[in-house]
């Protein structure tokens, strides 16, 4: 099969790699770009631990194929902060706590990042229902959802 030359600006930097056409977007990510914070679980779009922003919606890429990043902008947790600051979610879940293993943290970030683009002032119930595909084993999700509450600065109701 001949390879595809697919160009994209990964975390607001020109990126371009040489893939057959049915490989993954997260395949690409890892192991030809060494993207490594974002995350491999399930590999079958159930966990979200994938997840990566294409043109600011999350998406599983896991389930994306590499192609359709042609042209398009990936962030990753690594491009939301600004230089040596973190985004404001970032700092919110080291603040309370929200993180233990770590390894769902990259995608629930950047899930709760698109999410409060939408909904600046939810519940704490809508954020639950934003957060739902994204799987965490460690942390019961309440300091997740305590940090992502307390970005959309305000008390959230129950
Ligand atoms: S690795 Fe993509 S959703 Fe689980
Ligand atoms: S912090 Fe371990 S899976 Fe979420």
């Amino acid at each position: 099969m001949t390879d595809l030359v697919i160009a994209f600006t990964l975390n607001g930097r020109l990126r371009e790699v040489r893939t057959p056409a049915h490989r993954t977007l997260l395949d690409v990510l890892r192991d030809d770009l060494g993207v490594l914070e974002v995350k491999e679980g399930c590999g079958e779009g159930v966990c979200g631990t994938c997840t990566v922003l294409l043109d600011g919606e999350p998406v599983s890429s896991c389930l994306v194929l590499a192609p359709r990043a042609a042209g398009r902008r990936i962030t990753t947790v690594r491009g939301l902060g600004d230089g040596d600051a973190l985004h404001p979610l970032q700092e919110a879940f080291v603040a309370h706590g929200a993180a233990q293993c770590g390894f769902c943290i990259p995608g629930m970030i950047l899930t709760a990042c698109a999410f409060l683009e939408e909904h600046p002032a939810p519940s704490r119930d809508e954020i639950r229902q934003a957060i739902a595909g994204n799987l965490c084993r460690c942390t019961g999700y309440t300091k997740i959802i305590d940090a992502i509450a307390s970005v959309a600065g305000r008390k959230t109701r129950g």
